[in-house]
C-alpha cells in the first residue's frame, strides 16, 4: 500500500475503530493466533488494496465499512458454550444484526456482511462488486492466517524434538 493509500485507509476506518463494540472483537480469536479485530482489519485492508488496483469503480467507504463489520458476531467460535450452532452458516446474520444495532448501514454494507461466506451460504449471494471483493479478500486472509498458524505449530514442534 502506498503512503497515501495507508493514510486514506486509516481515515476510512477511524470511526469504526473508535467504537468500543468493534474493539471488543480484539477479545475473540479468529484463525490461529489472529483476533477477529485483526482479521477484520486485514480483510478491509486487502479489499481496499485490491479495489485501488482493479479497473472498476468501488464505493470505497461502504467496501471498507462492510469488510470491517463482516465478522462482527462477538463471540469465540472455538468455544461450544459461546458459539452458536452452525457458526459457519449463521454468523453473517449475527454480524449483520450486531452491526445494525450499533451503526446505520446502507444496502451495500448489508450485502457485504451477509454474503461474505458465499458459496457456503448458498442463498446469500454477493449482489454488488463490493460484496464480491470482500468475499474474495476474506478467503485469501483466512487461508493466510490458518496456514501461518499451521506453520507456527510445525515450527514449535520441531523446536521441541
Ligand atoms: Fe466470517
Ligand atoms: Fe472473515
Amino acid at each position: 500500500m502506498t503512503r497515501r493509500e495507508h493514510k486514506e485507509f486509516r481515515e476510512r476506518i477511524r470511526e469504526l475503530i473508535g467504537n468500543r463494540y468493534v474493539r471488543k472483537m480484539r477479545e475473540f480469536p479468529q484463525h490461529g493466533t489472529t483476533s477477529t479485530l485483526d482479521h477484520s482489519i486485514r480483510v478491509a485492508r486487502m479489499s481496499f488494496w485490491l479495489s485501488k488496483r482493479l479497473p472498476v469503480r468501488f464505493r470505497t467507504q461502504s467496501l471498507v465499512r462492510g469488510a470491517m463489520l463482516h465478522d462482527f458476531y462477538l463471540y469465540d467460535w472455538h468455544k461450544p458454550e459461546e458459539a452458536q450452532p452452525l457458526h459457519g452458516f449463521r454468523h453473517p446474520v449475527t454480524a449483520l444484526g450486531n452491526a445494525r444495532k450499533h451503526f446505520k448501514l446502507n444496502k451495500v454494507e448489508e450485502n457485504v456482511i451477509l454474503s461474505h461466506m458465499w458459496p457456503l451460504t448458498l442463498s446469500r449471494v454477493p449482489r454488488c462488486r463490493e460484496a464480491v471483493l470482500v468475499c474474495v479478500a476474506d478467503k485469501i486472509c483466512s487461508l493466510r492466517e490458518t496456514t501461518a498458524g499451521i506453520f507456527r505449530a510445525i515450527g514449535s514442534d520441531n523446536k521441541k524434538s
